[in-house]
């Protein structure tokens, strides 16, 4: 977009362009550091400690379908005291043909600091962020199947509070490994994390088709993915993201890869179950595992405020170094 670069007198720019300005886009960005102190802040803020006020406006653009993340965004923002406005797809300029750099562009113009980007396309927001040359902040509310790094924090803190001991634990990821923002932003968290080993399953044609990284083992079954498993998480199958000539049978889906009590049997008692919703009753985690006893899905989504509560504190911590 091309700028103006003549203000009348004695106004003053709200672009504020900072090129070196910090987003949240990934969790490869961070350090292991700023990585564990997102998380202790996350875990300090459910234990009820106070907030750090932000003042300021912050859009929320999601161009995808959410419920989780967009509402947990917008409470974040809410208890911090900044003002929330959000963009849906449908509603926006977007529908006459004006490009996301161009409709997040106007938002920066008009003194919006925060933009909290939800879009089917991989890598959609980190050009965003590019584009934009720090006149906002950009925050990765999932790209397509590329990255979902504020999951990755909040299923990080999630486990974490449950007292698991990341060299030690063993955790299997199961389902459409391929196509998940989800698995590909855990692991690269995990791995951060110094998790000890992680177990990839689901169909053949669903499994990572991307870098893994280290100490990760591909099995065959839900049985071997799950044996002795400190934690499990199920994926959904991003139908949405897949090639309708390979979408699987539901019923033969759920036949081999629908988390059932039977296998919980087979993990360490305590084993910790997570999903990041939504979940599909029946197709990849039975009711009576999701509501069941070892079951975090629902810890999750209240990680998940508290996880968008720090990373709004981070980004505006970045603004003040
Ligand atoms: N886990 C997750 O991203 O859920 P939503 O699509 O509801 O935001």
């Amino acid at each position: 977009m091309r700028r103006l670069s003549f203000l009348m007198p004695g106004c003053e720019t709200v672009e504020n362009s900072n090129p070196a300005r910090r987003h949240f886009l990934s969790i490869m960005d961070l350090s292991v550091d700023a990585l564990e102190g997102l998380i202790d802040r996350t875990l300090a803020l459910a234990r009820g400690a106070p907030v750090k006020p932000l003042v300021g406006s912050v859009a929320n653009l999601f161009f995808e379908p959410s419920t989780r993340t967009r509402v947990s965004f917008e409470l974040a923002a809410q208890a911090l005291g900044a003002r929330v406005v959000n963009i849906e797809l449908a509603s926006s300029s977007a529908t006459k043909g004006e490009s996301l750099t161009d409709t997040c562009a106007t938002l920066a113009a008009m003194g919006v600091g925060t933009l909290v980007v939800r879009h089917p396309d991989s890598g959609a927001v980190a050009t965003l962020a590019a584009d934009l040359q720090g006149s906002a902040q950009l925050v990765n509310a999932g790209d397509g199947h590329g990255e979902h790094p504020s999951q990755a924090l909040l299923d990080a803190a999630t486990l974490q509070a449950t007292g698991l001991d990341w060299p030690n634990a063993t955790l299997a990821i199961i389902g459409d490994l391929r196509h998940s923002r989800v698995a590909r932003s855990g692991l690269q968290c995990f791995h951060a994390l110094g998790i000890g080993c992680v177990r990839l399953a689901g169909p053949e044609l669903m499994l990572p088709d991307w870098e893994v990284g280290s100490r990760v083992e591909r099995v065959h079954s839900i049985e071997a993915a799950v044996n002795e498993a400190d934690a499990i998480m199920m994926l959904r199958v991003q139908h949405e993201r897949i090639d309708k000539t390979i979408w699987p049978e539901p019923r033969t889906y759920a036949r081999d890869w629908c988390l059932r009590e039977e296998h919980l049997a087979r993990a360490h008692p305590d084993c910790r179950v997570l999903h990041p919703g939504p979940i599909n009753r029946g197709m990849e985690i039975e009711s009576r595992v999701a509501d069941g006893r070892q079951s975090l899905i629902l810890e999750q989504v209240r990680m998940g405020v508290h996880a968008r509560t720090a990373i709004f504190e981070w980004l505006k911590d970045e603004q003040q170094s």
